[in-house]
């Protein structure tokens, strides 16, 4: 049973394994993308019922531009289905939807469609949905002291500033710009791969991490909760003893 008490605040996801769904069922790579995006909503939802406070989900990385240019477009256009069929429902969960990376250069459709979710659900207060899109963390380390450089030339940032673990979080994607998202406190990632593939590198220090076979189409809420109750049953002590 889940302990109601010790919900994670921050759960982030990397969706793994739709192409080798879709391979074992003779389906082409986009109808895993799709079943991916189906199985997307039903943990949304059910990261909202369960009062979780932030859920990170890595929908496209800056690596996957090496991708044919099929399969990109075909992600963004389910990107764009996702917000035609989803967003009202987000807005009536008061489900509030954030972006981490730069998503100025992916379909301008896409753009489009984004920005009506973040307008749309801005003052929405109940689950925060980051979707991570051309989203890559060494490249948000990099954005981010290049941003503190250009705030200390411009005068926004006085010259003495202290360089701190603190500052270079507030200009990290996760920091100012979009709440100061509390570091994960739990990071999955389906379809048996153990590895983070630069996804939140600096924010990752401290966090659990849950590995399952299941490829991500077949994820499903109950396997969800299956590992939220086995990172509850661990110790975490941060570095310290207790
Ligand atoms: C990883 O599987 C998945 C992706 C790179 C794309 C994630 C996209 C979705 C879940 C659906 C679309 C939703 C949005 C919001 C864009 P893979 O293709 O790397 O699988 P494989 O390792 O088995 O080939």
């Amino acid at each position: 049973m889940i302990d109601q008490n010790r919900i994670p605040a921050h759960v982030a996801i990397i969706m793994d394994g739709n192409g080798r769904w879709a391979k074992k069922k003779g389906l082409p790579r986009l109808a895993g993308h799709n079943a991916g995006m189906l199985a997307m909503k039903e943990i949304v939802k059910a990261s909202s019922v369960l009062g979780i406070k932030y859920l990170t989900v890595y929908a496209f990385s800056t690596e996957n531009w090496k991708r044919s240019k099929e399969e990109v477009g075909g992600i963004f256009k389910l990107l764009v289905k996702y917000v035609d069929s989803e967003l009202s429902e987000l807005h009536e969960n008061n489900v509030k939807v954030k972006v981490l990376g730069d998503y100025s250069v992916i379909p301008k459709i896409a753009v489009e469609r984004l920005e009506k979710s973040l307008e749309t659900t801005a003052n929405n207060t109940g689950l925060q949905f980051n979707i991570a899109l051309n989203y890559g963390s060494r490249a948000e380390i990099v954005r981010a002291v290049s941003r503190i450089y250009e705030d200390i030339r411009k005068g926004a940032l006085e010259e003495e500033t202290e360089i701190s673990e603190e500052l270079i979080s507030r200009y990290l994607y996760t920091g100012d710009e979009n709440g100061n998202i509390p570091d994960p406190d739990l990071i999955i990632r389906t379809s048996g791969e153990e590895r983070l593939s630069n996804f939140m590198l600096w924010q990752s220090a401290y966090s659990e991490f849950a590995f399952t076979d299941v490829f991500w189409p077949d994820f499903s809420p109950a396997e969800y909760e299956r590992l939220i109750e086995a990172y509850q049953n661990r110790d975490r002590r941060f570095g310290g003893r207790k």
